[in-house]
């Protein structure tokens, strides 16, 4: 079946998908299957998951591989998208043992009916979907996410989503997306946590933990899925799908960690990248798949290729037909073959057979893939219960209250203020009047942004519902679109600057379309689109205070906005509660919390600009135009990884090393004295980086080690206390073994990437 599914958000897919075939309602109850797992017994696996007694699972697998014909194992390997009359017939046969893109209790519980009922073995499926930041509750997107620099409410989140998707019959997502990004060209930075490895790695392993909960055959977890293994954050020139070449120490240092980091939360799967890495696509890289995931890492669970990256692997030039493309994903380490062509359609489906008779393909190999995919089916509990339980999530699904008051305080966290003039913000809550403008400022679609999965746009309150909800009847609310998103037509900016002229502040609520971030978004240039700018510009020049509302799936280049107006709140995409989040925040009920994951730049000619990078021989000087820098732009980002405001001035103090020496066994204590010198209560995202003086190789200039949110009372201090192991300080030397080098090492604790206390310590052999 060829199906171009891409255009659909996945909640459609079950509506479109359906209609023409005449499903009736599958048992609701967990139905005794041909292979129905018997025991209770849960012990946690090496991955860190609570499990069916491992033993019980692997026997069970090994008697169910002895009763499999090779096609039936090859069906096991095969995800399709959608289904028809042609896919049930397959799933009879035993021949599918995945769908993509369908959702829907009725729907699912038909198709797992014909899997566990029909056919031979009655292994059932396992449905996958992009369940990225929220099924019905939208939740920010990632990226915004990541601003909060709160895993924990973040993983709150994902098992929210979890529950949601679960009683739609999803049983794995394709999430955490922990591809790290330096390069805000790339629209799907928007889906990852943004550029520091160390932080990545928090959100990967919270959200994993987040969508599998405590075990995963609970009827609320689903299976998780890393992606995309490996670098596909490095598309060079910040183009989508488009080659990467760095170094292994790169790889390893860099985009390998939030990997790591979700296989050892216990990730089921891992999805193979669509870029090619080093000359070697990443869905045919037995380097990485293999060699580092399976064999280094020990991972466990199965991988599955990106949509389509198989067939794509004869584009790449590395397979000279679907036949080749099939063998070399498959013995790089590619379990499960996701659409495989959509062109031709599946491709492990029709060649895999061969390749095995041919000789090319061990027996074993599938054995072992069909192994990983069996494990994870065991480990969900597919084998016992099979289909959606309704009467289960009537009892169990969080209340919607609840569902929507974690979304609020995500949104409020996800906020980052990037300036306050002559602190215009909060805003006085009796003010007389505003004039709220702009073409994102009502809008109930943007705000979801890009793959919102199951949403309800009607559930999304606008910048403008926000504020009105807020606000006394006496403050007069002014509201005019002025242009919309991404055009050429001034014709109704007269109507904007005359609302603005009759209030006393505007909040221009400006940006990007969803549409314009996600997969397939690159884009060239990184100002705010259309005539927006203008826009802000000519409302400013009518001499009315002006708070910028930026909703946008990537750092934006915003020099002049930064320049003038006299606000700006940063909220990217924010999903539902983004109207009362923004609210919330501009009044004061909130203070903004949020630190950027990501370096803003001033300008497309920084990119890749990042806040770890290394020294160079000549670092910037001034005054010495030999140095590595630009003739008309400074090296400095315009706003540095880490930096957010706060409607209060938190002070840092009193850095202190309770040892100056340490071996590489010790560990030692930091900690700084945070200080609320200001009039509001709010937390403080406290921010730990390390620096190596010296090594074998270039160390970065600094890296993130930890951070702490901390909550003040205005006048109260806190001391916040990091532990530094030297573990933490490792790195792969020039022989890329990873070793920590004796030496002196800097510790430097503030309030962002670029603004901080500084002490030092040394490590002795
Ligand atoms: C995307 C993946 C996604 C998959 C399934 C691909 O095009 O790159 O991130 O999980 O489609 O929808």
């Amino acid at each position: 079946m060829k199906l171009n599914l891409k255009s659909l958000s996945c909640y459609s897919l079950g509506f479109i998908l359906f209609p023409f075939i005449a499903y009736s309602q599958a048992n609701q109850h967990a139905v005794q299957n041909k292979f129905n797992s018997t025991s209770s017994n849960k012990v946690k696996n090496e991955q860190g998951l609570y499990n069916q007694n491992e033993n019980d699972i692997e026997r069970k697998i090994n008697e169910l591989l002895s009763k499999m014909t090779l096609q039936e194992k090859i069906g096991q390997l095969n995800q399709h998208a959608g289904a028809d009359k042609e896919a049930e017939e397959l799933i009879k046969k035993g021949e599918i043992g995945s769908f993509l893109g369908v959702s829907g209790a009725e729907n699912v519980n038909k198709l797992q009916e014909l899997a566990v009922k029909k056919s031979r073995l009655g292994i059932p499926l396992i449905f996958g979907e992009d369940v990225i930041h929220g099924y019905h509750t939208t939740f920010p997107i990632p990226l915004a996410e990541a601003s909060s620099w709160d895993p924990e409410l973040v993983k709150e989140a994902c098992g929210i989503a979890a529950i949601e998707a679960a009683s739609e019959g999803i049983n794995w997502t394709f999430a955490p997306m922990v591809d790290i990004a330096r390069d805000p060209r790339w629209g799907r930075i928007a889906e990852g946590s943004g550029e520091d490895p160390f932080l990545g790695s928090a959100f990967a392993s919270a959200e994993v933990k987040g969508f599998q909960g405590e075990n995963l055959s609970d009827k609320k977890s689903i299976a998780a899925c890393a992606k995309h293994y490996v670098a596909y954050g490095a598309a060079e020139a910040g183009r989508d799908y488009n080659t990467v070449d760095i170094s292994e120490r790169t790889l390893r240092e860099i985009y390998l960690p939030p990997f790591k980091a979700a296989v050892d939360a216990g990730v089921a799967t891992l999805m193979s990248a669509f870029n090619s890495l080093n000359g070697v696509p990443a869905s045919a890289n037995y380097f990485t798949l293999t060699k580092i995931l399976k064999d280094e890492w020990g991972f466990k669970g199965f991988v599955v290729s990106d949509y389509n990256a198989i067939g794509e692997l004869v584009n790449h030039e590395i397979a000279a037909n679907k036949s080749e493309a099939a063998l070399k994903a498959f013995t790089a380490g590619v379990d499960m073959d996701m659409v495989g062509d959509t062109i031709e359609g599946d491709i492990y489906h029709p060649y895999l057979a061969k390749l095995v008779k041919e000789g090319k393909v061990q027996l074993e190999q599938i054995d072992e893939s069909v192994r990983r995919i069996l494990r994870i089916k065991y480990e969900l509990g597919l084998f016992d219960h099979p289909y959606v339980d309704k009467s289960y999530f009537e009892k169990n699904m969080p209340s919607q209250k609840y569902r929507d008051s974690i979304a609020l305080r995500l949104s409020e966290e996800s906020l980052v203020l990037l300036k306050n003039e002559n602190k215009i913000l909060p805003l006085k809550r009796n003010i007389k009047s505003i004039a709220v403008i702009g073409p994102l400022a009502d809008d109930h679609k943007d705000p979801l942004g890009p793959w919102a999965c199951a949403p309800d746009s009607n559930n999304v309150v606008t910048v403008l519902n926000g504020i009105k909800n807020l606000v006394s009847k006496d403050t007069k609310i002014n509201f005019a679109k002025g242009c919309e998103i991404n055009d050429t037509d001034e014709s109704n900016f007269e109507d904007a600057i005359r609302i603005a002229k009759q209030s006393d502040v505007a909040v221009l609520v400006v940006g990007e379309s969803s549409d314009m971030s996600g997969e397939a978004s690159s884009r060239a240039d990184i100002d705010v689109p259309g005539m927006q700018q203008e826009l802000v510009k000519r409302i400013y020049e009518a001499g009315v205070p002006v708070i910028v509302i930026l909703m946008n799936g990537r750092p934006l280049t915003i020099n002049w906005i930064s320049q003038n107006a006299n606000a700006i709140i940063e909220s990217w995409f924010l999903g539902d509660q983004a109207g009362n989040a923004i609210a919330n925040v501009l009044f004061g009920y909130y203070n903004p919390s949020g630190k950027l994951p990501v370096t803003f730049p001033r300008s497309v000619g920084q990119i890749p600009i990042y806040y770890n990078h290394l020294n160079t021989g000549r670092p910037p000087e001034n005054d010495n135009r030999y140095t590595s820098k630009y003739l008309d732009l400074p090296v400095t980002p315009l706003y540095p990884f880490g930096f957010g405001l706060s409607y209060t001035n938190f002070s840092y103090s009193d850095l202190k090393i309770d040892k100056n020496e340490i071996s590489d066994k010790d560990s030692l204590i930091v900690t700084a004295k945070i200080t609320n010198s200001g009039n509001t209560a709010g937390d403080e995202i406290v921010q730990l980086y390390t620096h190596d003086h010296y090594a074998d190789v270039s160390p970065p200039v600094k890296e993130l080690k930890g951070f702490k949110r901390v909550y003040l009372n205005p006048g109260e201090s806190k001391l916040v206390k990091f532990i530094i192991k030297p573990a933490m300080l490792a790195f792969y030397n020039i022989k890329m073994k990873k070793v920590i080098e004796p030496g002196v090492y800097d510790v430097m604790v503030g309030k962002n990437s670029d603004d901080y206390l500084t002490t030092s310590f040394e490590i002795k052999n």
